[in-house]
């Protein structure tokens, strides 16, 4: 185990933490201008995107709404799966003015209609452009020299999380492009999560974290329609090597899920889902949830692993040792102090794998309950270590802990992410609109903390009711003209049994002003 790794197990997090940043300033002299102040993607982002299973057609509205009914309707959204919405599908071109138009015939609600839907939905809304010339099949612009005014787009659609590709960038010099569209985010005022992807080019590794959420560690992991176990295995392999550089806010991103896409058996698919977890990779799901077996749900949505990928602490875990066909992977310890470990067997036919206390970072002479996270059983206490079967191409995804308690982190669902109200006439009114937050996971959180700063005619208030939390905007139309007004709320936690901070709630609240009795 190298100098560095010991001291984050005994030391903890916060200060691999420092390390980590100390290590990638080493090597960029950027500063870690993003950090985790925005409070976004504290811990890996979720959510489903269409690539994989569609490449660019049926890319349109239709799609994208029947898929956002279908991970609400699913329990997919129950389980924290957020952001969705198009990939390259044909959602915009540049006018002659230079500004980006929806392509209303592809998207007839309009972009921002698209984004209202799915926030009404409490669903986040994702978007997709390219850093060069083109998108890669060039069918879209690309934002090369276009960079502010495309970024006020994204933001004026609302997206909530925005993927960036490399296609098409002859000549452009990576870190200065990603850094150049990530000054133009914070300069369009919305906060957005922001994915780079450019495949692993430029080892954005390295020096991405001070500017992005998330970064491709590898090439596609797909041709769309096409699953590919083996080219998967390469993909969770190579990211597997960049394990210190992922952490609260930043991610390695080895690509979208394959899971219960056709070609993949149950047990390739919970493997899959319980490597994504031990890496604290984005969980994208690239399936269509239209048409999931209750397998592919019950895998996609198996809360006991999502808690592993969920951690607050944030840590990507790493292969430790191998046992023939079978490796062990662990050097993930999670918010209540126990840890995870992944027993995967590679090979064809079924293995016998045994890890002892010390290869996983838990004293030899422990007594330790072990959480069979597909099998939801404890057993325990054991001694020394664990022998277990495991399946061809199958996984034993474990979490040990001294205690026979197995908390999940927080899993936020909200109601709705946009609030919508209109007035009407002369008169002065008070409106309110509400939404809920519920935490999916173990514990009741404390009461959201709503930032100062709002806008005169806005205030919010929050109240709890055990796991569910209400937050009640208060809106007053007193001494506003006609017209339309907008405000972005932010809400912070903190996770109770770690005292982590948790990745902030925003949502949009709109009111409308009419002077004319009946409104429009
Ligand atoms: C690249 C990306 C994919 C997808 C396609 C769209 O290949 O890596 O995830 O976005 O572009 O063309």
């Amino acid at each position: 185990m190298p100098l560095r790794r010991r001291i984050a197990v005994f030391l903890g997090i916060a200060f691999a933490s420092l390390l980590i940043a100390g290590a990638l300033r080493a090597q960029s002299p950027a500063p870690r201008a993003h950090d985790t102040a925005d409070g976004l993607a504290l811990t890996p982002p979720m959510g489903w995107y269409p690539w994989n299973e569609f490449g660019q057609e049926p890319q349109n509205e239709k799609l994208i709404k029947e898929i956002v009914d279908a991970l609400v309707s699913s329990g997919l959204k129950e389980a924290g799966y957020a952001y969705v919405g198009p990939d390259e599908g044909i959602c915009f071109f540049r006018d002659a003015s230079g500004k980006l138009s929806p392509n209303l015939e592809r998207y007839p609600g309009g972009l921002r209609g698209l984004g209202d839907y799915i926030h009404e939905r409490g669903v986040k809304y994702a978007l997709y452009t390219d850093a060069g010339t083109r998108t890669c099949s060039k069918a879209m612009p690309g934002t090369k020299d276009h960079e502010f005014e495309d970024m006020a787009a994204f933001a004026a659609w609302r997206a909530d999380y925005l993927k960036v590709d490399w296609c098409n960038t002859e000549g452009q010099d990576v870190v200065k492009t990603y850094t150049k569209l990530h000054e133009a985010l914070a300069a369009a005022g919305r906060p957005i999560v922001y994915s780079l992807c450019s495949w692993g080019v430029g080892k954005p590794w390295e020096w991405a974290a001070s500017v992005g959420h998330l970064w491709r560690t590898t090439g596609d992991i797909c041709e769309p329609g096409k699953a590919d176990w083996e080219r998967a295995m390469k993909v969770a392999a190579a990211n597997e090597k960049l394990s210190e550089a992922a952490g609260p806010g930043h991610w390695n991103d080895p690509d979208m899920m394959i899971v219960g896409m056709d070609g993949l058996n149950e047990a390739q698919n919970r493997s899959f889902f319980s490597l994504w977890c031990m890496m604290a990779a984005p969980l994208m799901a690239g399936n269509d949830l239209r048409k999931m077996t209750p397998s592919t749900v019950r895998t996609l949505t198996n809360l006991e692993a999502i808690g592993i990928d969920q951690d607050p602490l944030g840590i990507q875990g790493h292969i430790v040792r191998r046992d023939g066909k079978a490796e062990i992977w662990s050097g993930k310890r999670l918010f209540d102090g126990s840890q995870a470990v992944l027993v995967f067997n590679r090979g064809a036919t079924p293995a016998r794998a045994q890890f002892a206390w010390p290869d996983v970072g838990i004293a030899e002479s422990a007594a330790m309950y072990a959480r069979n996270l597909w099998t939801h059983q404890t057993s325990g206490p054991h001694r020394g270590g664990i022998s277990v079967v495991v399946g061809p191409s199958d996984v034993v995804l474990l979490r040990i802990s001294k205690d026979d308690v197995f908390p999940v982190p927080p899993i936020i669902v909200a109601s709705s992410y946009r609030v919508s109200l209109r007035a009407a006439g002369h008169a002065a009114q008070k409106l309110t609109g509400v939404l809920t937050v519920k935490n999916n996971g173990s514990e009741e959180l404390p009461p959201w903390r709503v930032r100062p700063g709002l806008p005169s005619w806005l205030s919010v208030a929050v109240t709890k009711d055990g796991k569910s939390q209400t937050l009640t905007n208060t809106v007053s139309t007193a001494g506003l003209r006609e017209g339309h007004y907008h405000a972005i709320v932010r809400a912070d936690n903190t996770e109770p049994i770690s005292s982590m901070p948790m990745s902030a709630l925003y949502y949009d609240v709109d009111l409308e002003i009419s002077r004319s009795p009946g409104g429009k």
